[in-house]
Formats: structure tokens, C-alpha cells, sequence
């Protein structure tokens, strides 16, 4: 029979080179360590330079996962690039593609913000569901870098850059237990990287609109009573699906927005601190990265180990919320 489970086989991670601390920010805007750290957990970030691309920093990441999971980019049937700062807005996957030599993989980039990752995830599993496909590898991916405005302190405080990994396999039995996912446009004010366009004359009666993405609006109030509210539902209704109890998670993988949602959130949850896994201190809001980045890290240290049960959900921009629940490897 043919296998159409879907198992997630391994993980790797990137991220530039170059790190900015807190003691950086406060000479960027008016801000303190103290008020970044107590608002947010957050201790520093990575921040790409000019030279370096998404699609190179994707690649890497891609690397190590292929790597872990024993396969080489000839055996990729399909390349997903969850993302919302491509490199080329015509996609960056098929870069990556080329950077890899995965030469029979079909690629295409998709863009649902903080909640890339856990949609791609959702979206790689149908195809092997389906019976279409064998291995995929899914990429999260962001340099937000480049769309911050600099000067305004409410937001540059809060991201950074990097790229995370993981490649899936169809497998006999289904480890990814239960997923669910919601888009509310109605609240899409909260957090925008709109185009914004000037009307430029081409002929007499013929408009067309010329211009260029703005930096990254957000009301912070809004989308933390958002997250709060949004995700535990979206998780319960996950685990519902799973038919898992919270007590049967191994661990809580979250969007690595700031430490004072993922707290309240475990919170609501009655998940345990030591469940719940955090790297934002180190790297930021990294946006469709951060949920595959902190699990690589954490397969990497050995704390998730094979056959550990994971709640994943990812929240944002959209807005956008979903949670997918999966046992670690084969
Ligand atoms: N340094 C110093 N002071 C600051 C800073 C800063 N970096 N940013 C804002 N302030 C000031 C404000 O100007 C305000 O001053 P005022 O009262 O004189 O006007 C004061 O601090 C309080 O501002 P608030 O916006 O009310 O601060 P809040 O406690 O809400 O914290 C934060 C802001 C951290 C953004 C919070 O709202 C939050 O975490 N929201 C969630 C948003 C989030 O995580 N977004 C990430 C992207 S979306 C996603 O990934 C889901």
C-alpha cells in the first residue's frame, strides 16, 4: 500500500552573521535593554546585511535539513518557501531550488506572515496525503530587516532575520496528528507591509500605479490581545482534532513573538514552563523563521528527542493564526 502519513524527518536553521543588542537599539531610537527585555524578553537579533539573501540564508538551512533527514536535494519532489520578504516577488523558492541543484522539484513561495510556517506545514502534508508526493522540504524564511522603519521604536525593537527548515516524508503511519487554521481579515489594519502606489500617467485617459512597499505598521495592543485570545482556541481545536489532552504534549512551540505571549499563552494552556520552547532572546521575531528555527535548535541540543509530541502555532500579519500537532521524526 502506499504510504501517505506524513512524517517530519529533520531540520536546519540560519541566520546572518551579524548581531545588534539592545545596547545597539538604544543608540538607534529612544529605548532601553531594561524596557526591550521587560516587554518583550528580547536580548538581540540578527540582522541581514546587503549581501546577504534570503535565498542564500534559506539555502543553508535547507542544507542541514536535508542533511538530517538522510536525503539528497535529487529526491525533493516539491520546494515550499513560506515568506513575506522574498528576494524576487515573483518567488524565491525556484532560487533556491537552483541553489540546491534539487532539479525535479516543483517550488513555489507562500505568504501567510507569522503563520507561514504552520501553513505550508499544513499545505506540504496534503500533497503527501494525497499520495502526489514523497519528500518536501518546507522552508520559513524572513529578512523583516529590510522593511522595519528604523526610526520608529514601537516596531524595530521586536524582529529580526533567519531562516529555518524541515523536511517531510510520506511514512506508513500519519505523525502529523492534527492541524487548524483561520484568517480574520477584517482585523488585517493591525499589521501591515502595504504597497503603497503613486499614480503615474501613461497615456492620455490610461493610469497605472507606480510605487513601493511601506515599512511594517503594527498596533502592539491590538495583535497581543489577538494572540492571546486566538491562539489557545486555535490549539485546543487542534488537539481536539488529535484527539491528544494538553497533558500529552512534550512541547509547546510557538510563533516567537515576545516572551510575555508566549508565557500567558502556556498559561492559559496549563502547559508547564519547562515545556514551552524559547529562543526569541537571542534572535528576535523572525517571523515565517521562528517556529522552524526553534525547532531546530532544540532537535539540535537534544531536548525534543524522536517521537515527542509538538504543538505548533503560529500567529500574525493577515491576521492569520493556526496550530498543527506532529510527533518529531520517523
Ligand atoms: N522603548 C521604549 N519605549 C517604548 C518602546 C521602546 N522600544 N516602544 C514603545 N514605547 C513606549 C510607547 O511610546 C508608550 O509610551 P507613552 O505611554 O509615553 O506613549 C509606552 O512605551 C507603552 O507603549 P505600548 O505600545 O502601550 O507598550 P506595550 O506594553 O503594549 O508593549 C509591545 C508594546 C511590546 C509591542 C506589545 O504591545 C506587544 O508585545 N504586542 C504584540 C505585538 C507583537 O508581538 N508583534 C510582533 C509582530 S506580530 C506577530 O508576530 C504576531
Amino acid at each position: 500500500m502506499q504510504n501517505s502519513g506524513v512524517a517530519i524527518i529533520g531540520s536546519g536553521s540560519a541566520t546572518p552573521v551579524a548581531s545588534l543588542d539592545n545596547q545597539g537599539m538604544s543608540q538607534l531610537v529612544e529605548t532601553s535593554d531594561e524596557w526591550i527585555v521587560s516587554r518583550t524578553g528580547i536580548r538581540e537579533r540578527r540582522l541581514a546585511t546587503g549581501s546577504e539573501s534570503l535565498s542564500t540564508i534559506a539555502t543553508i538551512a535547507s542544507r542541514g535539513a536535508l542533511a538530517m533527514a538522510g536525503i539528497t536535494p535529487d529526491d525533493l519532489d516539491l520546494i515550499i518557501l513560506a515568506t513575506s520578504t522574498p528576494d524576487d516577488l515573483f518567488g524565491s523558492a525556484s532560487e533556491i531550488q537552483a541553489q540546491l541543484g534539487a532539479v525535479k522539484a516543483v517550488t513555489f513561495d507562500l505568504t501567510a506572515a507569522c503563520s507561514g510556517f504552520i501553513f505550508g506545514l499544513v499545505t506540504a502534508a496534503q500533497y503527501i496525503r494525497t499520495g502526489l508526493y514523497q519528500n518536501i522540504l518546507l522552508i520559513g524564511a524572513d529578512i523583516l530587516s529590510r522593511w522595519v522603519d528604523w526610526e520608529d521604536r514601537r516596531t524595530c525593537v521586536l524582529f529580526g532575520d533567519g531562516a529555518g527548515a524541515v523536511v517531510l516524508q510520506a511514512a506508513a503511519s500519519d505523525r502529523l496528528l492534527g492541524f487548524e487554521l483561520r484568517s480574520d481579515g477584517t482585523q488585517n489594519q493591525c499589521l501591515k507591509l502595504a504597497y503603497k502606489a503613486q499614480s503615474q500617467r501613461l497615456l492620455e485617459g490610461f493610469d497605472v500605479g507606480k510605487g513601493t512597499y511601506q515599512p511594517i505598521t503594527m498596533n502592539g495592543q491590538e495583535v497581543y490581545r489577538f494572540a492571546l485570545q486566538r491562539v489557545p482556541e486555535v490549539i485546543d481545536k487542534a488537539l481536539f482534532r488529535a484527539n491528544i489532552s494538553v497533558d500529552q504534549i512534550d512541547w509547546l512551540l510557538l510563533h516567537q513573538a515576545n516572551q510575555r505571549i508566549l508565557d500567558a499563552i502556556a498559561q492559559r494552556l496549563n502547559i508547564p514552563e519547562h515545556k514551552v520552547i524559547s529562543n526569541l532572546a537571542q534572535y528576535g521575531n523572525t517571523s515565517a523563521a521562528s517556529i522552524p528555527l526553534a525547532l531546530d535548535e532544540a532537535v539540535r541540543q537534544g531536548r525534543i528527542q524522536s517521537d515527542d509530541i509538538i504543538a505548533a502555532s503560529g500567529f500574525g500579519a493577515g491576521l492569520t493564526w493556526g496550530a498543527a500537532i506532529f510527533r518529531w521524526g520517523r
